[in-house]
């Protein structure tokens, strides 16, 4: 029987397990102080967690409904159209999902067929790719130059062809921390425009950009608004990661075909939280003021690396912070990732496994949400290197 089993082919043969996985694990097992895997190592407002348990104790246990909680679905619609100046209906154009991963699998499970193509623009995120191979599609790479990581919109033109089915755009950028500029979008759309190219755009970061920049959700353009999926994530916007919450805005016709999937996928996300968020979300200052908070942070950490050898350019949006590590050595990066945990007890990512043919681009990431004893500690050991 199992020999059986074990002969039956990969639906995704190249797939290991993830390089935050793989550092997560060896960072706990060399007890080392962790700035790899995106996420906060202190706790979320006090305030969320009570609306939480006071929504359970008021009885929201059972099923949402499959698009969510319309009340959420009425907030996050207004939110929109206060900062985007769009308007979705929340009947017909917002669900909420798993965290913004089941937004993306879920518009690119509803809409990727056999043989189309998606532009992914690498470095990238890795939850695209999987989700793109198992439909039976087929990834295109635009891979983005380390000394500025901008996207060359002519080279992105060239990518597109008569199958080209969907583009994944993420911005603010994991890993590189740029945003993308007005302009970028504006030229995207012009590649775009008379096409039947639907684009998700993986937003995930909106919250976090920082030095008065703004960020330019594919929402605020009218000819891309008309083929995006707006993918959000609640986990990063309100220290949760671990909620797993997050949301897909779209126009009536893509997003009903996205329910479609999304109702046999998961059919409806977690109750009492969603009713949380709901209110939680009335009040603005809960996420306009986390540009600040993450700045704090990131001008913290970089300042107490004012005497490393690192070379950098700080990060212009989400949580996270390259480091340029060629004049301090000329190791793989995934080679001087390990030697950091196993030797100085600090774990960051290398960034070539986000890269097109895993290329070394001399650079780790840093994810800089953290508390500040922790980025003190983290910068001190980075300093002696
Ligand atoms: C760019 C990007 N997209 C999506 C996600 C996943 O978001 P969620 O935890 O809401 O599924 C992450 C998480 O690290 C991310 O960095």
């Amino acid at each position: 029987m199992i020999p059986q089993i074990l002969q039956s082919k990969s639906k995704l043969p190249d797939v290991k397990t993830t390089i935050f996985t793989t550092v997560g694990n060896l960072a706990r097992k060399h007890k080392a102080i962790d700035l790899s895997q995106g996420f906060p190592n202190f706790e979320a407002d006090p305030k969320l967690m009570r609306l939480v348990t006071q929504a359970m104790k008021q009885g929201h246990n059972q099923y949402a409904a499959m698009q969510g909680y319309y009340g959420l679905r009425e907030v996050i619609s207004e939110k929109i159209e206060q900062l985007h100046g769009r308007s979705y209906d929340p009947v017909n154009e917002i669900t909420v999902t798993v965290g913004a991963t089941q937004a993306i699998f879920t518009a690119i499970t509803a809409f990727v067929h056999p043989g189309d193509e998606v532009i992914v623009i690498k470095p990238a995120y890795d939850c695209y790719e999987p989700a793109i191979a198992l439909n039976g599609g087929k990834a295109v790479y635009v891979q983005l130059n380390a000394n500025n990581y901008k996207v060359d919109w002519e080279e992105f033109r060239n990518k597109i062809t008569s199958k080209t089915r969907m583009v994944v755009l993420n911005t603010p950028h994991n890993p590189s921390g740029k945003i993308i500029t007005k302009d970028d979008m504006l030229q995207l759309q012009e590649i775009l425009r008379d096409t039947n190219i639907l684009l998700v755009s993986d937003e995930v970061y909106e919250h976090i950009v920082f030095d008065g920049c703004e960020h330019q959700s594919a929402s605020r353009f009218d000819d891309l608004a008309q083929r995006s999926f707006i993918c959000a994530s609640f986990g990063k916007t309100f220290h949760v990661t671990g909620w797993k919450m997050g949301y897909c805005a779209a126009p009536k016709d893509l997003m009903h075909e996205f329910r479609k999937t999304h109702q046999f996928a998961v059919f409806c996300v977690d109750h009492p939280t969603q009713r949380a968020m709901a209110e939680y979300l009335k009040n603005e200052e809960h996420y306009m003021q986390l540009n600040d908070f993450y700045q704090e942070k990131r001008d913290f950490f970089l300042s107490s690396l004012k005497t490393s050898r690192f070379k950098f350019k700080p990060s212009e949006g989400t949580y996270f912070q390259l480091l340029d590590y060629t004049e301090i050595s000329n190791e793989k990066d995934e080679d001087l990732a390990l030697r950091l945990i196993t030797e100085n007890k600090l774990a960051c990512i290398p960034i070539s496994s986000f890269n097109m043919n895993n290329r070394q681009d001399g650079v780790l990431r840093f994810c800089f949400a953290k508390k500040r004893e922790t980025l003190e500690k983290a910068a001190e050991i980075l300093c002696q290197l």
